[in-house]
């Protein structure tokens, strides 16, 4: 008998030293892992009542179409060794997807170290985590006369969290952070990040989050990991912030899509930027997550998806989707459905990854040409980023 279930305390050690091989790191960071998670959201496995494996869920946000989905992220899936090969890691997740159904889940997203087993629970792959590095004396080192730049204490501040959330709103894979994500950021397992508020006569315009470490022994990179703007010069004053490290540093790198407001301001060719991870998202809730995300609000439309889920009963049906004023409406349908596709397809669709025609061309989905574009319409956007690990 399989069992998905909390960790108690009595077991939450067996479980630290089960993970912590898993992932080779040291058992004693596993203690602060879950501290950072909350012990509610430390999932244990058993296979016939003897601990197998687990898992740690992260309740937050991700936005889409300018809206927060509630998103569950997983992190920390691993089997103990004697268990693997057998399907126990497919059956965990797959538990794992009910278990946050039940729980009133719309979508769950994670970075996958292989892929079919996740696929296998019905999470498909739908956006990039891309990294950016430049020299940093290619970096335009003009300080912005009108903006000051001021060390911070921590990431508290109302202002910064504002203007981060404003930010992630616009930009589609963007998290809805939670506390799990900013502790991460401000107290990551290795090293201590500095942080930096870039001012203008009217408060806060901007902020950087950076650690300076050695590289190679002798030179040393700036890494940034965590960024947001409201202005364009806020955006050229972090640029002038990360120049200023070029005596010593060898390379600026930060997390971002080669359409991101840093990237954007390189001046020439001379970086690179590679996709770091594809992650995966499942929709775990068919119609709380179509109605969870925006849409654009100049289209009225009215679909119906005919949706295969082999993990979640209650999501295999045909729902209508009519969008209206940037909010879409979800109702059980009973009619001819104009576009069929499994929830692993809706997945790179619902965050606009892959367009419904595309999935049609690569039979994921069914439909006629004009189904398939509106469907391309309505999900349409920035193509779906996340610059956070958790
Ligand atoms: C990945 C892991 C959880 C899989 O557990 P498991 O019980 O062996 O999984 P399953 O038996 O259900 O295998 C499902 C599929 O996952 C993939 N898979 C399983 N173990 C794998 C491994 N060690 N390496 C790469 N892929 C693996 C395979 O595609 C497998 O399907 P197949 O056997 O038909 O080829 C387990 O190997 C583990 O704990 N690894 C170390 C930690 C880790 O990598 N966690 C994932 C972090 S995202």
């Amino acid at each position: 008998m399989d069992t998905l279930r909390t960790a108690t305390g009595a077991d939450r050690e067996a479980l630290a030293s089960l993970l912590s091989h898993a992932f080779a790191f040291e058992p004693e960071l596993s203690v602060p892992w879950f501290e950072r998670a909350g012990h509610d959201h430390v999932w244990a496995f058993d296979v016939d009542g003897a601990l197998a494996g687990g898992l740690i869920v992260i309740p937050m946000g991700q936005h889409f179409g300018g809206r927060a989905v509630p998103m569950t992220g997983i992190a920390g899936v691993g089997v103990a060794p004697e268990f693997r090969g057998r399907g126990a890691g497919t059956c965990m997740m797959r538990e794992a997807v009910r278990a946050l159904h039940r729980e009133g889940a719309a979508i769950s997203t994670l970075y996958p170290a292989t892929v079919p087993l996740y696929e296998r629970a019905g999470w498909a792959r739908a956006g990039l985590l891309v990294g950016t590095a430049v020299r940093p004396h290619d970096l335009d080192a003009t300080h912005e006369p009108s903006l000051r730049v001021r060390p911070l204490a921590d990431l508290d501040d109302p202002a910064l969290r504002a203007l981060q959330s404003s930010h992630a709103r616009l930009r589609n894979g963007s998290l809805a952070r939670g506390p799990y994500i900013w502790t991460r950021l401000a107290k990551p397992m290795k090293g201590a990040p500095r942080y930096f508020a870039v001012e203008g006569s009217e408060g806060l315009e901007g902020y950087v989050v950076l650690l300076h470490q050695e590289r190679d022994g002798h030179d040393t990179e700036v890494i940034v990991t965590d960024a947001a703007v409201a202005t364009p010069r806020a955006a050229r004053a972090i640029v002038a912030v990360l120049a200023s490290y070029r005596s010593l540093a060898q390379q600026v790198r930060w997390t971002g899509a080669p359409h991101d407001t840093l990237t954007q301001l390189l001046r020439d060719r001379m970086h690179t930027v590679t996709v770091r991870e594809v992650w995966m998202l499942r929709v775990v809730d068919v119609p709380r997550a179509l109605a969870a995300r925006g849409y654009n609000p100049h289209l009225r439309a009215s679909i119906a998806f005919a949706v295969a889920d082999d993990v979640v009963p209650e999501n295999a049906r045909t729902w209508r989707l009519t969008v209206e004023g940037g909010v879409g409406a979800v109702t059980p349908d009973d009619g001819t459905p104009d576009v069929s596709l499994d929830v692993r397809a809706l997945a790179p669709l619902y965050t606009g990854f892959r367009s419904a025609t595309t999935l049609a061309a690569a039979g994921l989905a069914q439909g006629d040409p004009a189904a398939l574009a509106l469907a391309d319409l309505l999900f349409a956007g920035e193509s779906p980023a996340m610059i956070e690990m958790f």
